[in-house]
């Protein structure tokens, strides 16, 4: 049967969530296998909202198995309390939630670097959401990184930070001039943490492979997008791991041909937070209505997102990069009020024989422009109820990207999905 992988295709926050948690429901596993406290996975259920950061969406369909792979930073004292929040609001995760002994672990003190090291005028600033991500990434290819199987046993562990805490402060003090951290500061955070994470720390590989060898159904998590893969994104504004479905394997200790299917999740329009390149961005009313009608402001850290048209030229690319077997577009109810919808089809003043991703700054966006539809899709019940403008659109995006449309999320709720 192979893993089912869901990527997002933009720079993050497409909405993977809501499509996550629908292919769930009949899921034997949900895993995640890059990132961490960075994202932020809505889903609705009813006019309940959860938000999710580091537990797969997959813990909101009971009896669903969720994993949080190797490839993953997770932060201990974020985790304990998002768990404890699901348990006050009824889903028990103790028996679900898997998490893998050689992931790496997100500390206090790579959180403070984060927030130093964004206000350093020494250092370039990115918008990070300061969860410790890239500074626990450096750590881990520095070698100096303190693996999730140090918590195993509670002597090592407590070495372990206070090891890495005198590097960490000799790099707060030194360099950046700032008051050291003491270990007493989130002794108890992290012992507690270790409490509630201790029975769920396992061999995710090992177990990925017993389901794949027994046919059973497992989807992959993407968090972020691929246009914020540290190799393939808009370098260096990008996040420190790899959301693509090339990630998946190395993230969850799996063969690369265990997935058999990439769904790459997509917005009918563009969005981005944090510094960095955006062709197709639009700095007018245009932008702020859509900011304001499709609610694009950030579920970590509240920062409003830049808004802009569909960009079908790094569609293409993320399109091919990642083997997309099919694509999922969301929140197209957002522009049902629009006269005019544009779709970006090349870059006018593109040089060379390659799509420079690190050079997209002066890229000035050639479009097509399609008529609205002007109408609330978000009633919709199947796919011959959409207006022909609509798939019009939608088409368009399918020959751009060469890959079909198979899901359209029409609105936050669930059940607000349509198949094609
Ligand atoms: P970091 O992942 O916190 O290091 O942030 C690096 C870049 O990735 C910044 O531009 C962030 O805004 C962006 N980023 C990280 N996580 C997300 C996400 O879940 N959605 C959208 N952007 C993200």
């Amino acid at each position: 049967m192979g893993i089912h992988a869901i990527v997002g295709g933009q720079w993050g926050d497409e909405g993977k969530g809501k499509i996550v948690d629908h292919f769930s429901a009949s899921a034997d596993i949900v895993a995640r296998y890059q990132g961490g406290a960075n994202a932020g996975h809505t889903v609705y259920i009813g006019d309940e909202q959860y938000v999710l950061h580091q537990v797969p969406s997959g813990i909101l369909s009971p009896g669903t198995r969720c994993l949080m792979g190797t490839g993953m930073v997770i932060d201990p004292v974020a985790l304990a309390e998002e768990i404890n929040d699901l348990a006050d609001r009824g889903f028990q995760c103790q028996e679900q939630i898997g998490i893998a002994y050689n992931a790496h672990l997100v500390l206090p003190v790579h959180r403070m670097l984060d927030g130093i090291s964004e206000e350093d005028s020494r250092d370039k600033t990115i918008g990070t959401t300061r969860r410790g991500i890239g500074p626990a990434y450096t750590d881990r290819s520095a070698r100096r990184g303190i693996p999730v199987a140090a918590m195993l046993d509670a002597d090592i562990f407590e070495a372990a930070v206070k090891e890495h805490l005198r590097y960490a402060n000799a790099l707060i003090t030194d360099v950046y001039n700032q008051p050291s951290l003491e270990y007493s500061e989130f002794q108890d955070g992290l012992s507690a943490a270790r409490d509630i994470m201790l029975p769920m720390i396992t061999d995710v590989s090992r177990e990925l492979l017993d389901a794949l060898a027994t046919e059973k159904k497992i989807i992959s998590e993407g968090a972020q997008g691929v246009l914020l893969d540290i190799d393939y994104g808009s370098y260096p504004y990008v996040t420190s791991s790899h959301p693509g479905t090339s990630g998946v394997s190395v993230g969850l200790g799996v063969p690369p041909n265990a997935v058999t299917r990439s769904t790459g999740i997509f917005k009918a329009y563009c969005t981005r937070v944090g510094e960095g390149p955006f062709p197709t961005e639009l700095l007018d009313a245009t932008g702020n209505r859509l900011r304001e009608a499709g609610g694009e402001y950030g579920a970590t850290t509240g920062r409003p997102r830049r808004c802009g048209w569909f960009d079908a030229v790094l569609g293409e690319y993320c399109a091919s990069l990642n083997g997309f077997t099919d694509l999922c577009i969301t929140k197209a109810d957002v522009l049902g009020d629009l006269d005019e919808i544009s779709l970006c089809t090349a870059y006018q003043n593109s040089s060379g024989d390659f799509l420079n991703l690190q050079n997209l700054e002066g890229a000035a966006p050639r479009y097509e422009t399609f008529t609205g539809w002007k109408s609330d899709i978000s009633e919709a019940e199947s796919f011959d109820d959409f207006p022909e403008e609509f798939k019009q659109y939608l088409h368009a995006i399918e020959s751009a990207l060469h890959a079909p449309v198979s899901l359209i999320s029409t609105g936050p709720e669930r059940t607000q999905l349509i198949t094609k």
